[in-house]
């Protein structure tokens, strides 16, 4: 394919996705004419998935839309007619992975030239990606944002009968887009976004220019969405948004926020609801007593609190201390006793140092988590962070991460032995990945417990009497 004039594209531009604008975002019915529906019949297509919920949630509407053209899935690269990178930017060796994966992609295209292959996700958000991808990576067919996965039946329709290249990523976000189809990865837990965006801007990340604006769907719709689901059996929803505790916060003509939401769904019917993620700022009392009172909503938050030291939390613009998050944080024990709560941690963020690190021990020891995800800082293109003066050495870094993990991982033991001789329900997932006469699925507290019972019980929601608590896992046998 033909790609002299690189400036004939719709490239991704982070200074344009800094904007944020106050205009009122509209919301829009999405819907496929009959020739899209044709395109995909008698062919196959693959979807790989890195990165967060958000993108998983992505995965199964491109899925959906896809079905919907025709095409069918397929685990074979080598049958498949289109394959889909659903990309993740958050740190650097995510990316690294994905680059690699395309590298490894161009034999399938040589085999079968009529392969087309697509790149989404929040790395075709980046001005570099593209840039690369464009003078690099020529069996690259479409890139496409996060903003635009409702176009996707053009974009194939374009590559596939005028073998062009299509690379369109806006910088902005658009219109709300409801209607979507699905095809959904779980036959009983389902992902259900709430909000998209974030205006946060914590200096070290990238979503926000990934990702837009905060913009909230309409309650009507998710709680439509949730009771769609409860009709056909669905357990468990887990809401999605970057920071779910600024829910409505966007739409001005109410003040119905993430409390109020949480009250809605609880009677919708749906056995459990979970939701990630929250900001520690935007945290109210609301939701707390909405999540003490609703029976279905999980005692389980993660609170990603991602530094324990105050000249650290500034410069990472988190508008909190760490006081005020662990008054927060006992504010919420107090409310949801028993809640487990778990975090994400970043050490190495660009002048750190040991008495700041000290502060993050501190803070992990005296917050009690549960569980968290660990992480060395990762340099982002375009963000404040990347400017930030950065002398730490690379081992000492990891050597901070090795000793945090130690300590999280007491927290993850400890969070477990409080179940030992318990009963506590799961929602059993499936067979483990290690023994298949044993069963795995989650507490109420978002353990995984395995115990030994009939494949049957695969859906259902069962109790059981914990024997034995690891620090990854709880053993326990049907009660
Ligand atoms: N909106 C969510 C998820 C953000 S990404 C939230 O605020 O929690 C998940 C985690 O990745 C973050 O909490 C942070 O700990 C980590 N992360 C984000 N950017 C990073 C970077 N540049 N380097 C290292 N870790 C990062
Ligand atoms: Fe990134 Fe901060 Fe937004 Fe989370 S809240 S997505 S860490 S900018
Ligand atoms: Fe990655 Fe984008 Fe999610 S950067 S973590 S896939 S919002």
């Amino acid at each position: 394919m033909n790609n002299i004039d690189l400036d004939k594209y719709f490239k991704p531009d982070l200074k344009q996705a800094r904007k944020r604008t106050k205009t009122t975002i509209e919301e829009l019915q999405f819907d496929m004419n009959d020739a899209h529906q044709k395109i995909g019949l008698g062919k196959t297509y693959k979807i790989d998935t890195y990165g967060c919920q958000a993108n998983e949630a992505d995965s199964e509407t491109m899925a959906g839309i896809l079905e919907l053209m025709g095409f069918k899935a397929t685990h074979e690269e080598s049958d498949a007619d289109v394959i889909i990178i659903n990309t993740c930017a958050i740190r650097e060796n995510a990316e690294s992975r994905i680059w690699g994966e395309l590298g490894r992609l161009k034999s399938y295209k040589r085999q079968n030239p009529d392969l087309i292959l697509g790149l989404a996700g929040c790395m075709a958000q980046e001005e570099n990606v593209v840039e690369r991808v464009l003078k690099k990576y020529q069996h690259v067919d479409i890139v496409f944002g996060t903003h635009n996965i409702h176009k996707l039946p053009e974009y194939i329709e374009t590559a596939m009968f005028n073998k062009e290249r299509v690379i369109e990523v806006f910088s902005r976000e658009g219109e709300i887009i409801e209607n979507l189809p699905k095809v959904r990865q779980h036959q009983f837990k389902a992902w259900v976004n709430i909000m998209f965006g974030c205006d946060e801007f914590c200096t070290y990340c990238i979503v926000p220019y990934t990702r837009g604006k905060e913009r909230s769907r309409s309650k009507e719709e998710i709680i439509g969405e949730v009771s769609e689901l409860v009709k056909q059996g669905y357990q468990e929803v887990t809401l999605l948004g970057q920071n779910v505790n600024a829910y409505g916060k966007d739409i001005k003509e109410t003040d119905y926020t993430f409390g109020d939401l949480l009250r809605d769904l609880d009677q919708t019917g749906i056995n459990r609801i979970r939701f990630t993620t929250s900001h520690p700022h935007d945290l109210d009392l609301k939701t707390m007593e909405a999540m003490r009172d609703c029976t279905h909503v999980m005692p389980f938050f993660h609170l990603p609190v991602q530094s324990g030291s105050n000249t650290v939390l500034k410069r990472m613009n988190r508008h909190y201390t760490k006081d005020s998050y662990l008054d927060r944080l006992n504010q919420l024990k107090t409310t949801v006793p028993g809640i487990s709560v778990t975090t994400d941690i970043i050490v190495g963020f660009p002048g750190e140092t040991e008495e700041d690190f000290m502060e993050t021990l501190d803070l992990v020891d005296r917050a009690q988590f549960e569980g968290a995800f660990t992480f060395v800082f990762s340099k982002r293109e375009g963000t404040p962070a990347a400017k930030y003066e950065d002398n730490t050495p690379e081992d000492v870094k990891k050597q901070r991460l090795y000793i945090l993990n130690e300590r999280i991982n007491e927290g993850y033991l400890k969070g477990n032995m409080r179940f030992l001789d318990q009963i506590v329900h799961v929602l059993v997932d499936g067979v483990s990945k290690y023994d298949d006469t044993v069963l795995a699925g989650y507490s109420e507290h978002n353990k995984l417990v395995n115990f030994k019972g009939d494949p049957a019980l695969i859906g259902k929601i069962v109790p059981v009497r914990i024997t034995q608590a690891k620090t990854w896992f709880l053993l326990g046998e049907l009660a």
